[in-house]
């Protein structure tokens, strides 16, 4: 599996067939991408925040993605006359590529009735969890029980969501294999030290961290 960290929360998974393609906020992303430069054959969107939804409906116009999403979103896309596949917190389905489930996060969903989500994907032999924005929560062991966590993406810049301290609590939690630090530096004020989290979260939790930085491309 190619991992694309484009910057902040976005990035894609791609198999060498499908590509997954995750929050995909690009303002000011260090390769200089914008929405006509990405591929992808289904787009996730965690929340509405700006710094989420960020390039996906005009992505999902331009390449007909499959959005996967909040019902509440999901409404608004088709009706901007996009593709979009409506689930919500606790359910799972199958898509061609694998198993998708929705998990809590506790955040703003930035849409009337909504609620932020993470999302566990099964892709390529691997289970990825995408916490999305959130804080933590103690659910956090549930969702760890219950999935193998491949490599868990956590936002780690505080200020909005969950800095290196809880996400580091959360690592312990969740007992992925690997933990890869998302959602800071993207702004002085989510600005965190990735090196620090790492020895924090190898020190105290059975988890390696993988720091992949912006604009870079990792074989996972
Ligand atoms: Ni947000
Ligand atoms: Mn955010």
């Amino acid at each position: 599996t190619v991992l694309h960290y484009i910057h902040h929360a976005a990035f894609s998974l791609n198999d060498g067939k499908t590509t997954l393609l995750f929050d995909p906020y690009l303002e000011n992303n260090p390769e200089g991408l914008s929405s006509g430069d990405l591929k992808a054959d289904y787009i996730f969107i965690s929340h509405f925040h700006g710094d989420h939804v960020g390039e996906a409906y005009a992505i999902a116009k331009r390449t007909e993605a499959l959005i996967i999403t909040t019902a509440e979103i999901a409404n608004d896309a088709k009706a901007h006359g996009l593709n979009a596949h409506a689930m919500h917190i606790g359910g799972s389905h199958e898509f061609p590529f694998g198993k998708v489930k929705l998990t809590l996060a506790f955040h703003g969903s930035g849409i009337a009735g909504g609620h932020a989500c993470g999302f566990i994907v099964h892709f390529d032999g691997s289970v990825f969890y995408f916490a999305g924005d959130t804080g933590l929560f103690a659910d956090m062991e549930l969702i760890g029980k219950r999935n193998a966590i491949d490599y868990a993406f956590l936002p780690i810049g505080d200020n909005f969501t969950m800095g290196p301290d809880d996400a580091a609590y959360a690592a312990g939690l969740l007992k992925a294999k690997t933990v890869i630090p998302i959602h800071y530096n993207t702004w002085p004020l989510i600005d965190q030290d990735p090196e620090e989290f790492k020895n924090v979260v190898e020190k105290e939790t059975s988890s390696k961290v993988l720091i992949v930085p912006c604009g870079t491309r990792v074989d996972l």
